[in-house]
């Protein structure tokens, strides 16, 4: 359903110095600056596959996605969406794709989220029938039928983005771009979103390619992960393998009893593995599976123990590492990406 091969984006802005003077100076003598966003991103997603793009700020999910979108158009490289070349906006093309940006507002702020779907119904040319089987269904499930003849700019935030989303859908687009679709919401409102998007997945089937920065929305949604790094996709496979390749440590921390003195550690211990925190509440060592046992007894023995606990790494950390450890872990290092049916 999407078809990238070698998609670039570079934005070329103009320098300016500082000040007022940056400022004239600028009007007669512009100097460019050429940033590179996306380089050579190549992949494919198909029907019903729920695909999360994942990277540090800056490192070009957005600008992906727009172009994907049709929104901005590539220096270099091409995409086929059902296919359409995205970038040249046929009719056709976006009356099957939503883009749902949760950093940006799309409905019209002073109208009620019902006289915002009449609109898109004209715009979509749905038929009534459609519309009102969709829109009864949407607004169903995403709990909202209260709040919808209240002016959107009145809604608090997590209402705002199911009204987002239902504006989204209601064309049933068989593509679905999600920038960042539970950004500042609550734990309650973030999940109420996740559960929806999978349903939505179950019911219609469509290609969707998320964005988020809460390893809870990737976790809970994608089964296919896609790295990105200062604009080059570094992993695309599977989130499972890369937590077994890079989860290779656990976590143990140790609850200590009150009133005791924060304890020395012995070299035995320290050599097992890292000591991430030594307090007087706790201690928190991070080791090699393999050494887990060992190190539990070592810890039970030396310090006064009142609880242990043993955790995995999230998903956050070890993207974290994948992101940070640019010259330890070569994209070669990385767990084989699977080959993607086109
Ligand atoms: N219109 C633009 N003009 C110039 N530079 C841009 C433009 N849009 C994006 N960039 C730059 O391209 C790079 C990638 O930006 P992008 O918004 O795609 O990042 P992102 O991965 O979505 O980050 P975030 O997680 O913060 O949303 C950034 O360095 C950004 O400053
Ligand atoms: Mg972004």
């Amino acid at each position: 359903m999407i078809q990238v091969h070698k998609l670039s984006k570079a934005f070329t802005v103009h320098k300016k110095d500082p000040g007022l003077l940056g400022s004239v100076r600028s009007l007669f003598r512009r100097e460019q600056v050429v940033k590179q966003a996306v380089r050579e991103v190549s992949l494919s997603i198909e029907e019903g596959e729920i695909v999360g793009l994942i990277g540090a700020n800056g490192a070009g999910k957005t600008t992906l996605i727009k172009m994907l979108a049709g929104i901005i158009v590539p220096s270099a490289g091409e995409a086929t969406v059902l296919g359409h070349v995205p970038w040249k906006r046929d009719d056709r093309f976006r009356q099957q794709i939503a883009l749902i940006m949760g950093q940006k507002a799309q409905l019209w702020w002073d109208l009620p989220a019902a006289d915002c779907f009449l609109l898109l119904k004209e715009i979509y040319r749905l038929p009534e029938a459609q519309y009102r089987e969709t829109l009864d269904y949407l607004t169903e499930v995403l709990g909202v039928r209260e709040q919808l003849n209240i002016q959107i700019r009145r809604l608090s935030l997590g209402e705002r983005m199911k009204m987002e989303l239902l504006a989204a859908l209601l064309h049933s687009p068989r593509v679905v771009f999600l920038d960042e679709p539970t950004i500042g919401l609550d734990l309650t409102a973030q999940r109420a979103i996740r559960e929806f998007i999978l349903q939505y997945r179950e019911q219609h089937r469509p290609a969707m390619l998320v964005t988020s920065h809460y390893m809870e929305d990737i976790q809970r949604l994608c089964e296919r992960i896609l790295i990105i790094r200062e604009g080059e996709l570094i992993y695309d496979g599977s989130l499972r393998q890369v937590m077994e390749k890079f989860a290779t440590h656990k976590r143990i921390t140790v609850h200590l009893r009150p009133d005791k003195p924060v304890p020395e550690l012995s070299a035995e211990l320290r050599a097992l593995g890292e000591v991430l925190q030594r307090d007087a509440e706790l201690v928190k060592v991070e080791v090699p599976r393999a050494d887990v046992p060992a190190a539990s007894a070592k810890l039970l023995q030396e310090l006064p123990a009142a609880d242990l606990v043993i955790d995995e790494l999230d998903i956050g950390t070890v993207i974290e590492r994948i992101l940070s450890q640019r010259a330890e872990v070569p994209a070669s290092e990385l767990p084989a990406s699977e080959p993607s049916a086109s």
